[in-house]
């Protein structure tokens, strides 16, 4: 495959809407093919396109005589880097059109060459179809389904939860408070020019003016700080364990709520599970390079074979959900889920509580967490868990005593959307 930057998107897109791949994996592959200065470009164009992707179909749709299929159908995703580009890119609509032109050649499309060429102009030609003439999820860029589901779940909020998840999410930072008080730390990053402001949630943190390069921030090696993002963040604070405390963090890779919980209590014994090996590798990278220690088991968490018995006093669930916090920061999200999907991580999801509940001390502490937006995940959850657990009780985290947990929606704050609930086990 060539260093092409548009050949390399049009590909990386191609794998994740017609083969159902993840962004997250194809992106650093077709970077890796490409020249170091062209990586953002091409992150810039590959989020892009999928973020836009419903409506850029459409611009194609209305300017190809007919579909482009078989061995013809990357130059279709070709097409949509083009259009991308001119419409949302700042890059001068020449040289926008010519290299995407180019591109034809290293896809095997060197005979399509005339009509991208064509179908570009054309674009640039004609007027803009009015927004609101168009089917919802066209208007949107989010799959009907989807947008039904929040529609009935957020009656006044459905459009500014839709529009939040079309945004360039922002960086956040966690200190490393065993280092860095936040204040501290913040000082370091305006002495290296890095512009930013502390946000008080339920502790201090930091959301960046706009993501660095990690390799920029102070002590990042070292492990002075992580990035996270501050919805993910409350996790650890909400979990307060104290010191010496047994703690599983149950689906745990790659480790960001794991690490956190043990920097504000680093004499917690941690047990992390995790299913997925590969994934598990990387919380052991986190835990070292912030110098912290776990257990880690890679372990199916609806069983409990991998279990020892002994009771913990804490329990972290940051269940296996459908993700629809965080469509800003995975916009693949949109097309990789399917409708389906929802009731099948439910089912998991109680299965999950359910038999982690067992480990939990009479007295202790089990946070749920899902950086899911859907209620079925989420509230609904967990009030079936408590009408099925006479032990359980919900202890209340916002200010409105008739919430069942806490549903945080994207851009709330600048967070990501993410749910908890906190439960205690009676004696
Ligand atoms: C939302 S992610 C966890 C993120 C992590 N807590 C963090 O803060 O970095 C969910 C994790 O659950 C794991 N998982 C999915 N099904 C599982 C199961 N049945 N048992 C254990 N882990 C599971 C996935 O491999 C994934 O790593």
């Amino acid at each position: 495959m060539s260093k092409n930057v548009r050949a390399l998107a049009a590909k990386c897109i191609f794998n994740v809407v017609d083969k159902g791949r993840s962004l997250s994996e194809e992106l650093p592959a077709a970077q890796a093919l490409a020249a170091e200065k062209d990586s953002a470009l091409l992150q810039e164009i590959c989020y892009g396109v999928i973020r836009y992707l419903p409506e850029l179909e459409f611009d194609v749709r209305h300017l190809v005589d007919k579909p482009l299929k078989g061995k013809q159908r990357v130059a279709h995703f070709l097409l949509l880097v083009g259009i991308y580009q001119l419409k949302y890119m700042r890059i001068p609509d020449h040289a926008a059109l010519n290299e995407t032109v180019s591109a034809a050649k290293p896809l095997k499309q060197f005979h399509l060459k005339g009509m991208i060429n064509g179908v570009l102009r054309n674009f640039l030609r004609q007027s803009e179809p009015s927004q609101t003439e168009l089917p919802e999820p066209i208007q949107y860029n989010h799959p009907g389904w989807f947008i039904n589901k929040i529609k009935a779940a957020y009656p006044e909020k459905w459009q500014s939860i839709l529009s939040a998840n079309q945004e360039k999410p922002p960086m956040w930072l966690r200190v490393n408070t065993q280092h860095h008080s936040v204040e501290n730390y913040s000082k370091l990053l305006s002495d290296a020019g890095i512009d930013h402001s502390i946000k008080q949630m339920l502790s201090s943190t930091i959301l960046l003016s706009s993501p660095v390069d990690v390799s920029k921030l102070p002590g990042f090696e070292q492990g002075h700080v992580s990035v996270q993002d501050g919805a993910a963040q409350q996790a650890g604070w909400l979990l307060e364990s104290q010191a010496n405390d047994k703690v599983l963090d149950c689906c745990a890779a790659p480790g960001g709520k794991t690490c956190h919980v043990l920097e504000l209590a680093p004499s917690v014994e941690m047990t992390a599970i995790d299913i997925e090996d590969k994934r598990l590798a990387r919380v052991q990278e986190n835990l070292t390079r912030l110098g912290l220690d776990a257990t880690l088991i890679s372990a199916d968490a609806t069983t409990n074979s991998w279990w020892d018995g002994e009771l913990f006093d804490r329990i972290l669930l940051d269940a296996p959900c459908s993700a629809t916090g965080v469509i800003r920061r995975h916009p693949d999200i949109k097309w990789l889920r399917k409708s389906d999907d929802i009731d099948s991580l439910a089912k998991i999801q109680q299965e999950i509580l359910q038999n982690i509940w067992q480990m939990l001390k009479p007295g202790g502490t089990l946070l749920y967490a899902t950086c899911s937006v859907l209620p079925d995940e989420n509230k609904a959850q967990i009030e079936t868990f408590l009408a099925n657990t006479p032990e359980a009780k919900l202890v209340p985290i916002t200010d409105n005593s008739n919430d069942i947990g806490w549903q945080i929606l994207p851009d709330e704050e600048g967070m990501d959307g993410f749910y908890y609930a906190k439960l205690i086990k009676n004696n």
